[in-house]
């Protein structure tokens, strides 16, 4: 079973400066906490027990977050904040272990997944990239569409890459696959195809890749050999590709919805989407919206 994840987040965040001049993109809150705790969770519902987070030297305070806090804890305990104690100290569950690697220099996302070569071994893993935020439509604290593509890799042994239609004008943003015929939402088809960041006009379907992947361990050796792609970049996406030519890849259309937490306007969806359905600022942030009445 696929038990470990890779969490790519040695990326600079370009496309959110200034805030990412000196907080980590993964860090900016979403509501109460940082965008990389959602994926976290995503993942963890999956049922992964082992995160690796793919590192850069500025990026210590996502290790520090899902860290102990002695200092902080002792304060809480003392002031009796029990509430604020638990909140902090079960961010993940304490069988969930979180490990890091640095990617010493940016290559790009295929080079990223390979650092991690020797924490994965021999096994399968997934691939989660911290920028896209995937909110549940059907949310269970144990089934998601992660699950569902580790349940489908369990079966038939086939790659699953996560995609969701895009329109037309946005395929050159994104990875796209090719397939026979189009998955039905919560489906996996065989893919015949798959081209990172193709022209408009160019691209073989309008079905992104978004950022979820379970992977066999034979894609680290490809990554070995994979040559500079799109960008200049050791794309995961040939790696991908290359994996096609050997052994049977499938594309999952995903049900739930997606948020570009790495973009400002995909950033505030997500605060909006989140806001409303918080459990505790909820209403209140509801009002708050309507209040403004624009
Ligand atoms: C990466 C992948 C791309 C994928 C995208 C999803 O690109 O290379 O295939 O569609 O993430 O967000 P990036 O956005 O890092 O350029």
């Amino acid at each position: 079973m696929i038990k470990k994840a890779i969490l790519p987040v040695a990326g600079l965040g370009t496309r959110f400066l200034p805030a990412s001049k000196s907080i980590p993109k993964e860090m900016v809150t979403v509501v109460d906490r940082p965008a990389i705790e959602y994926v976290v969770k995503e993942a963890v519902a999956a049922g992964i027990k082992q995160i690796i987070l793919v590192t850069h030297s500025s990026k210590a305070s996502i290790e520090n977050y899902f860290d102990r806090n002695f200092e902080l804890e002792t304060t809480l305990e003392k002031k009796n904040k029990i509430e604020l104690l638990n909140a902090i100290q079960h961010i993940v569950p304490s069988d969930v272990s979180i490990v890091s690697v640095r990617q010493p220099q940016p290559l790009g996302l295929g080079h990223a997944v390979l650092c991690a070569k020797d924490i994965v071994g021999d096994d399968d893993f997934a691939v989660l990239l911290p920028d896209v935020l995937v909110k549940e439509k059907h949310a269970t604290d144990s089934s998601n569409d992660l699950s569902h593509m580790i349940e489908r890799f369990r079966q038939t042994h086939a790659a699953q890459i996560m995609v969701e239609a895009v329109p037309e004008d946005l395929v050159d943003q994104y990875g796209i696959v090719d397939v026979t015929t189009t998955p039905e939402i919560g489906q996996s088809v065989k893919m015949t195809g798959i081209v990172e960041k193709p022209a408009i006009g160019a691209a073989p379907s309008n079905l992104s890749v978004i950022g979820r992947y379970i992977l066999p361990a034979r894609i680290m050796q490809i990554l070995q050999t994979t040559p500079k792609g799109a960008g200049n970049e050791i794309q995961l996406t040939d790696a991908i590709a290359a994996l096609q030519q050997e052994a049977t890849v499938e594309a999952f259309r995903m049900q739930g919805q997606t948020f570009d937490c790495g973009s400002k306007l995909g950033y505030l969806k997500a605060v909006l989407h989140y806001g409303v359905e918080h459990a505790t600022l909820g209403q209140d942030f509801k009002a708050l919206i309507q209040e403004l009445n624009l």
